[in-house]
C-alpha cells in the first residue's frame, strides 16, 4: 500500500463496504484513522464485516449506514439518516452480473438502477452532509470500454450479454462522475473515478465474513498473480483516489501494470464517450427524470 495522508478528522462513507473491495477500502480508511460509515443493505453482513476489521484495527472508528442501492426509498432514508459532515464518498457498490429481467425494489434493471442510478440517487440527497471541500469517488472498470450508453434507453429492456450491460452501467456511472466533475467546477468539492483491476478473491487474504476460499484454489491461484491481484490490492487505486493530495477532480486512476489488470495507483485513460458533455448531460436528465431526484448543484 503506498504511503497515504493520515485520514483522522476524515469521515468517509463507502457503499457495499460489507464485501470484497468495499471490505478492503475500509480496512484500508480505519486503519489511517479515518471515521468510516459502511452502507450496506444486510445488517447482519455489515456487523461482520466491522468486527472483522476491529480484528484488524482494534480502535476503527465505523458505524454502518443501512442502504439498499436498489431501493430509492433505502436510499432517501439513508440520506436523511446521515446527518453527520462527509468528506469522502466512495460509490463501490456494484451488481457485477443479472438476468434481464432481473430489477430494482422500483423496477428498474438491477445492474444499472444499482450501480449507476441508486449513486445518483444517494449523492443528490448527501448535498447538504457533503463538506465543502468534499470528494466522490465512482468505483468504474476496464468494463466501461465496451459498453455503450443510451441516456433513452437506460432502464428499457437490454440485449447482448450480462457483461454488455454490466459495462453499459459502469460507464453511466463513469459519464455521471465526469459530469459531476464539470457541474461542481466552481466548487471546492471533486468528483473523480478510480478502478480495481482485475480483482479476485482467490489471492485476496482471508477475512472472517468474507468469501472463503479452499487452500488448494488459493495455491493454483497464486500463478496469476503477474497478471491479476487480490480485492486488498484493487483497492488500493480507490483508497488513493479517495484520499491522496495528488488528486484532482477529473481525474482516473487504476493500476499500473499489464492491462492496468493489477499493480500500483496511477492516472489511467477513459475512452472518450464517458467524458462527453453531451453524454453526461443527458444522462443526468434521465437519472433525474427516472429517479424523481434532483441535485442542488
Ligand atoms: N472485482 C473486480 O475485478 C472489479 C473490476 C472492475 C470494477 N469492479 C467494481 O468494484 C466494485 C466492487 O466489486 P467487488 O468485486 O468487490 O464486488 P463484490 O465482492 O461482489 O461486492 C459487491 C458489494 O456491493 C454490495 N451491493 C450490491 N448490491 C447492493 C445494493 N443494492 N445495495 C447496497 N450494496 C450492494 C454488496 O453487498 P451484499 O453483500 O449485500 O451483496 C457487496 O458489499 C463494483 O462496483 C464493481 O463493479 C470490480
Amino acid at each position: 500500500m503506498p504511503t497515504l495522508l493520515d485520514l483522522r478528522g476524515r469521515t468517509v462513507l463507502v457503499t457495499g463496504a460489507n464485501a470484497g473491495i468495499g471490505y478492503w477500502c475500509v480496512e484500508e480508511l480505519a486503519a489511517r484513522g479515518a471515521r468510516v460509515l459502511l452502507g450496506c443493505r444486510s445488517a447482519e453482513r455489515a456487523a461482520s464485516a466491522v468486527a472483522s476489521v476491529r480484528t484488524q484495527v482494534p480502535d476503527a472508528d465505523l458505524a454502518v449506514a443501512p442502504l439498499d442501492l436498489g431501493s430509492l426509498q433505502s436510499i432517501a432514508d439513508a440520506a436523511s439518516a446521515l446527518d453527520e459532515r462527509i468528506d469522502v464518498v466512495i460509490c463501490n457498490a456494484g451488481v457485477k452480473a443479472a438476468t434481464r429481467s432481473a430489477r430494482t425494489l422500483d423496477g428498474l434493471d438491477l445492474m444499472m438502477g444499482t450501480n449507476f442510478l441508486g449513486h445518483f440517487a444517494l449523492l443528490a440527497q448527501l448535498d447538504q452532509v457533503l463538506a465543502a471541500e468534499a470528494r466522490v469517488v465512482s468505483v468504474g472498470s476496464l468494463a466501461h470500454r465496451f459498453g455503450a450508453v443510451d441516456a433513452e434507453r437506460l432502464s428499457a429492456p437490454w440485449r447482448g450479454s450480462s457483461l454488455r450491460q454490466y459495462a453499459r452501467s459502469k460507464a453511466a456511472l463513469m459519464a455521471f462522475a465526469f459530469e459531476l466533475d464539470r457541474r461542481w467546477s466552481e466548487s471546492g468539492r471533486s468528483s473523480v473515478c478510480a478502478h480495481p483491476g482485475y480483482a479476485v478473491d482467490p489471492l485476496t487474504p482471508p477475512r472472517s465474513g468474507q468469501v472463503r476460499v479452499a487452500p488448494g484454489i488459493r495455491r493454483m491461484a497464486s500463478i496469476t498473480r503477474a497478471w491479476v491481484q487480490g480485492k486488498d490490492d484493487g483497492a488500493f487505486p480507490i483508497v488513493h483516489a479517495a484520499t491522496a493530495a495528488d488528486v484532482v477532480s477529473g481525474d482516473y486512476w487504476g493500476p499500473d501494470g499489464w492491462l492496468e489488470f493489477q499493480g500500483r495507483p496511477t492516472r489511467v485513460t477513459t475512452t472518450d464517450a464517458v467524458r462527453s458533455p453531451l453524454l453526461g448531460g443527458a444522462l443526468w436528465a434521465a437519472a433525474e427524470e427516472i429517479t424523481g431526484v434532483r441535485f442542488a448543484t
